[in-house]
């Protein structure tokens, strides 16, 4: 066995039962107690609940199970250089750990390696990016019962009993009535999540195009460094790097045919992605993990990142992450004021299934993905689904 720099060319000598191997980047193991029945409690008895151990890293999908001897093998690799292994197709544990994409071989085009690599040259922080790969959904569907549990606040509350309150005032200062805003205040008061939304009216062009514009629109750029521009929107950005972008996925605009779209902030354009016959059946229902009260509003907003823009400031930044989210909540506000401006209900929700998102996007999750879907259409005046009325402040029922 020998240990090579990670920049090392490979050792043209080996032979083909050897290979480079080396650790994943990232791995975080962390210990699961499985089925953990407080049976002392229960019964009287004292049980030891089985633990587990569970590995997690950038270019995984999920995380998966190893035993300890998994865990022994993959710390006699590093994580940056190469190790030649003799024999390694006849060592069943090494096979398997490759397969399960902690072990890594050089050069290997396995789409895990591949992955792999691509987590490599983003420059991610490995934190973040674990916690981002955690965070995301596949096929998760609030169609289904199990799926459903503590999504109705109602249900939290006769579990749980209700939040903790906002603080009090502890020693109050009388401030003067918030009178300066009054366009501010007429907005704001009009801003509203919206899930029943009118399915005979189709949203105007020019509306989409308003929208766009407050959420992502480009109102100058000024020369920031050699070879490259600050950009104004009418949202803050870290950096002013402005790394969000809009798609639009149309599905009742006047004019556009149905289809997703790339709206290009520079231009004020839409860029045709595919049309609606080219993405899977019930795209926006799964798209929105079945969130029914969203997925037929007549455009969604898909709020993407690229990634790469973003990490050129705040690589191998911890923060990098929580930068993105405040950036998608500013977005988001912009698009719930214009909304409101535009006598529109708007909504944003993180339930969604990021990863048929990024594959119907063709977005790799590491270099660019999708942060979170927002939504627009005109509301009905009531309708079956719960929400919170501006004109009817005592209407506070099973808000998700
Ligand atoms: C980050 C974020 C995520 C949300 N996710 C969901 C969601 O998944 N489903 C949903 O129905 N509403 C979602 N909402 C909407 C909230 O439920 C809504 O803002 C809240 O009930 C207050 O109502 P209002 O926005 O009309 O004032 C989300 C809101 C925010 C800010």
């Amino acid at each position: 066995m020998s240990v090579l720099e990670s920049s090392t060319p490979v050792n043209e000598s080996r032979t083909d039962s050897s290979a480079l191997l080396r650790r994943c980047l990232g791995l975080q193991v962390s210990l699961l107690d499985q089925g953990a029945l407080d049976l002392h409690a229960l019964l009287g008895t004292v049980e030891r609940a089985a633990t587990r151990l569970s590995a997690r890293a950038p270019h995984l999908s999920g995380p998966v199970q190893i035993e300890m001897e998994d865990l022994t093998r993959l710390l006699s690799f590093s994580e940056t250089l190469w190790q030649e292994c003799e024999a390694w197709q006849k060592d069943a544990q090494l096979s398997r750990l490759i397969e399960l994409g902690l072990l890594v071989e050089y050069q290997s085009e396995n789409p895990l390696a591949r992955r792999e690599r691509a987590a490599r040259d983003s420059f991610w922080d490995t934190d973040a990016l674990n916690q981002m790969q955690a965070s995301r959904w596949k096929d998760r569907d609030y169609a289904l019962p199990e799926t459903r549990q503590w999504q109705d606040i109602r249900d939290i509350v006769a579990s749980f009993g209700p939040p903790p309150d906002h603080a009090p005032p502890h020693r109050a200062i009388d401030l003067p009535a918030a009178t300066a805003l009054p366009r501010l205040s007429a907005l704001v008061k009009q801003r509203r999540t919206a899930r029943n939304f009118d399915q005979s009216r189709a949203l105007s062009l020019s509306d989409l195009a308003a929208l766009l514009w407050a959420g992502a629109g480009e109102l100058g750029r000024e020369a920031m460094a050699e070879g490259t521009d600050a950009v104004r929107r009418p949202v803050p950005s870290g950096g002013a790097l402005h790394p969000l972008e809009l798609w639009v996925l149309a599905q009742r605009v006047e004019g556009l045919p149905p289809g997703l779209y790339r709206y290009a902030s520079r231009t004020g354009q839409l860029d045709a992605a595919a049309p609606a016959s080219a993405l899977p059946e019930d795209f926006a229902y799964r798209a929105l993990a079945g969130q029914t009260w969203f997925s037929n509003a007549p455009v969604l907003l898909v709020l993407c990142c690229n990634f790469a823009r973003h990490l050129h400031k705040y690589r191998q930044h911890p923060k990098a992450l929580r930068v993105l989210h405040v950036e998608a909540g500013h977005v988001a506000q912009n698009l719930y004021l214009a909304a409101a401006e535009l006598d529109l209900g708007c909504f944003i929700t993180l339930a969604i299934n990021e990863s048929l998102i990024d594959e119907c996007l063709e977005l790799d999750g590491i270099q660019q993905g999708v942060l979170a879907i927002a939504g627009t259409g005109y509301n009905r005046d009531r309708g079956p689904v719960p929400e919170l009325w501006p004109d009817a402040p005592t209407e506070t029922a099973a808000l998700r």
